[in-house]
């Protein structure tokens, strides 16, 4: 039988009051969750992110949508949760106040779009990365993305199945299923994030995959 590489796993952190109280202070939108319970359970979730993988900070994951693909010439992932939290929450206000009968949660909206990327500590972890790069064959690369992940990690901390589906269903794997509304709502805040930064030339233009590169502005023709 073949010898497999040694690759490492990760040796998780311990989850301290330290580590919840940083990532209160790098997504303060989780003061507008109203239900307090809930504001612990979207805390626990990146914290429990932050310790099972090599990242100190939420700061510290590069501000991309995959981690070979569409990054940001400047900031971090924080600005991309904070900012779909926001557009998420804008989208819910308008379409909540033009038609009242959607009666849409609030406190779904902002959790979910706190956590909706939970599983990128995960999936652009460098080590985990290097095992997946030599060991393609027997784990896949990635072996599990981030939005499977990302459910996985709100299921484990005690989120609700609410919020779960939207880190499950945001991105493409959304296409698999029926999104319920929240999930619809974070679901097109995340796309437009992307997709204004794109069309505004914000994005670093060799991290454009092919199917949107027309929208890089200095690509040479
Ligand atoms: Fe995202």
């Amino acid at each position: 039988m073949p010898k497999k590489p040694e690759i490492p796993y990760l040796t998780p952190r311990a989850i301290t009051d330290a580590l919840r109280m940083q990532v209160r202070k790098e997504l303060p939108e989780v003061a507008q969750i109203g239900d307090t319970a809930l504001q612990r359970k979207v805390v626990d979730a990146w914290a429990f992110a932050l310790a099972h993988s090599s990242f100190r900070s939420i700061r510290d994951i590069p501000p991309a949508g995959n981690p070979d693909y569409n990054q940001v010439k400047r900031g971090d992932q924080t600005d991309h949760l904070r900012g779909v939290t926001r557009l998420a929450v804008g989208i819910a206000k308008e379409m909540g106040t033009a038609y009242p009968e959607l009666a849409i949660d609030m406190d779904v909206i902002v959790a979910g779009g706190l956590v909706h990327d939970v599983g990128k500590a995960w999936e652009f972890d460098p080590v985990n990365r290097k095992r997946w790069k030599a060991l393609q064959k027997q784990t896949g690369r990635p072996s599990i993305r981030h939005p499977a992940f990302g459910a996985h990690i709100c299921l484990t901390v005690g989120l609700p199945e609410e919020v779960a589906h939207i880190a499950m269903a945001h991105s493409g794997e959304g296409e698999l299923l029926v999104r319920s509304l929240e999930c619809m709502i974070v679901h097109q805040a995340d796309y437009t994030f992307w997709n204004t930064l794109l069309a505004g030339g914000q994005l670093k233009p060799d991290t454009v995959p092919p199917a949107t590169r027309k929208y890089v502005i200095d690509r040479p023709f």
